[in-house]
């Protein structure tokens, strides 16, 4: 039996990027401070706790609200919260695994740390909107486009003010995710990482999580 390929989302509560991989025949589980919108294996924690325990590939999608570009007018009053921000990024992206993908709005990442190795936008990947998304990657091959639809609405700047509205910008567009899954695990390989196969239990809870610490 091949061994599963073993997949972390980083700060993600809906779901999405996990459930597309697991979809796609990976073992795979989110990690948020939230608690995940859809049932699955999901570690409601930091994910500083979970970062070591043996994953072939990381899917992170790290808070922008400090350091997107959009935000700029606020940048001088903090100073202290972006560069937190730019430690937990940097944390990321030196986490000890084969293949990393870390994603962001267009922010600071690039000036402070580096400039992403590809833009991509929604209307590439099947949803008829704009918002260009970076992706900073390490092991991972760019993505490939995998549904050009015609429609270019800037649908995340005309949502509504009110406390979810960061929730509703923040999610990951499933047509990025599906491409994610596709196009990455055929690219990751458990085996050649030397790990033996292993049987792996589904997770829900915190304490079911434990084990991975
Ligand atoms: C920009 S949102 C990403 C949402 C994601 N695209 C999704 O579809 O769920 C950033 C997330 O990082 C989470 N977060 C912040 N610090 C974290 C930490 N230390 N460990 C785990 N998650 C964290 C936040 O709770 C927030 O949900």
């Amino acid at each position: 039996m091949d061994p599963v390929v073993r997949v972390l989302v980083a700060c993600e509560f809906s779901g999405t990027v996990r459930d597309a991989f697991t979809a796609a025949g990976a073992y795979a589980m989110s990690c948020d401070l939230l608690p995940s919108e859809k049932p699955g294996p999901h570690y409601q924690g930091d994910v500083r706790d979970v970062l070591a325990s043996g994953w072939d590939l990381m899917v992170a999608h790290p808070p922008c609200t400090h350091l997107a570009v959009s935000g700029a007018r606020w940048f001088k009053e903090k100073v202290s919260e972006q560069a937190e921000a730019l430690e937990f990024v940097r944390m990321l992206m030196a986490a000890p695994i084969e293949r990393i993908a870390i994603e962001n709005p267009v922010s600071i990442i690039s000036s402070r740390i580096r400039k992403p190795d590809q833009i991509i936008q929604p209307w590439q990947f099947g949803h008829g909107e704009t918002k260009a998304t970076c992706l900073w990657l390490k092991n991972l091959p760019k993505l490939v486009p995998s549904r050009i639809v015609e429609g270019r609405e800037g649908k995340v700047w005309k949502m509504p003010p009110g406390p979810n509205r960061w929730r509703e910008r923040s999610r990951t567009y499933p047509g990025i995710a599906e491409a994610m899954a596709a196009q990455w695990l055929c690219n990751s390989n458990a085996e050649a990482h030397g790990r033996q196969s292993r049987t792996v239990q589904p997770l829900v809870g915190r304490s079911e999580s434990e084990d991975l610490k």
